[in-house]
């Protein structure tokens, strides 16, 4: 059977042939995995691309990726691919994790003259850095005396912009708790900013986690929520080594919903709660750990 005529100014989606390779420069390029039968999906988030661009079908776009012009359009076409899906307060849990348990003792040892790093791997657009820097901000009155900084780190340019501008729409700020929304929110336009304390504790850099990272120095918790699950399952093992390698003793690892360390992953992290790992001080037994 023949398929559907393709409505005016519409294009076909992208062959078995141009969708393998499409998948391969994901892959090269984020560390994502798309399977087969992902054309229409495919299609959804390139279509603007290829609109842009005056052309028709994935034949010429491929070519076009090829040539020395094509550099900027495949990260255009990474930033169109991935999924930047978040909210603010998302998996409400680990912030309930980090009032009550997770963030009192750094808030401890930064009042006694120490530092405390957070990095939000795979941040999207900020809604989940500047959830935990509202949550900081809301138990430190004196933060601003504080050695205590956020990094946010995302492979789209797009959303490490859209995180530094800190604007977000009426419906997306919703999800924040009335009090926070009210001490750390300005309205602007038809949505709001977020303000200082809490802003100016993140800073947002790109970064692609299967790069080298040029961090210095080790963090207290690293977020990497519902970023890991597009990568494949040799790329996982290798972020979750290099995430136990860049946490301090005592530190803490979170990941997404469908996320989770696997038993045989070899880690020293300790499950702490719901997709929550710890990193035990040495010495310090696991099973004071196994809390809920
Ligand atoms: C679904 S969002 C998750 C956002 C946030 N962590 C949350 O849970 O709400 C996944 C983010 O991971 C980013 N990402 C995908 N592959 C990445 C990579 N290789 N390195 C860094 N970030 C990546 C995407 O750009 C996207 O913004």
């Amino acid at each position: 059977m023949n398929p559907p005529p393709l409505s005016p100014g519409a294009f076909a989606p992208p062959n078995a042939a141009e969708l393998a390779v499409i998948a391969r420069l994901l892959h090269e390029g984020a560390g994502i995995v798309i399977g087969d039968g992902k054309a229409s999906m495919v299609q959804s988030r390139l279509a603007k691309r290829l609109r842009a661009l005056g052309l028709s079908d994935y034949r010429s776009y491929l070519a076009l990726l090829e040539t020395p012009a094509g550099a900027d359009e495949r990260g255009r076409m990474l930033s169109a691919l991935t999924t930047n899906v978040t909210h603010f307060f998302r998996e409400n849990h680990h912030f309930e994790l980090l009032r009550t348990k997770v963030l009192p003792p750094l808030l401890a040892r930064a009042r006694a003259g120490g530092k405390v790093r957070i990095w939000s791997a795979g941040c999207s657009s900020g809604q989940e850095p500047y959830s935990i820097a509202m949550v900081l901000c809301d138990l430190a009155d004196d933060i601003a005396r504080l050695d205590i900084r956020i990094l946010a780190t995302d492979i789209d340019p797009e959303m490490t912009a859209r995180g530094r501008d800190a604007r977000y729409d009426a419906a997306s700020c919703e999800t924040i708790p009335a009090a926070l929304a009210k001490r750390f929110l300005t309205h602007d336009g038809d949505g709001a900013r977020l303000c200082d304390p809490a802003r100016s504790l993140v800073t947002f850099r790109e970064l692609n986690l299967h790069s080298t990272w040029p961090m210095q120095g080790r963090f207290d918790i690293i977020f990497c929520r519902n970023v890991a699950i597009y990568f494949d399952k040799v790329a996982q093992e290798t972020l979750w080594h290099r995430f136990e390698a860049t946490l301090n003793p005592g530190g803490w690892l979170f990941l997404g919903h469908s996320e989770r360390l696997p038993a045989d992953a070899a880690t020293c992290l300790v499950t702490a709660g719901i997709t929550s790992y710890h990193l035990p001080f040495p010495g310090q037994g696991t099973e004071t750990l196994q809390w809920r």
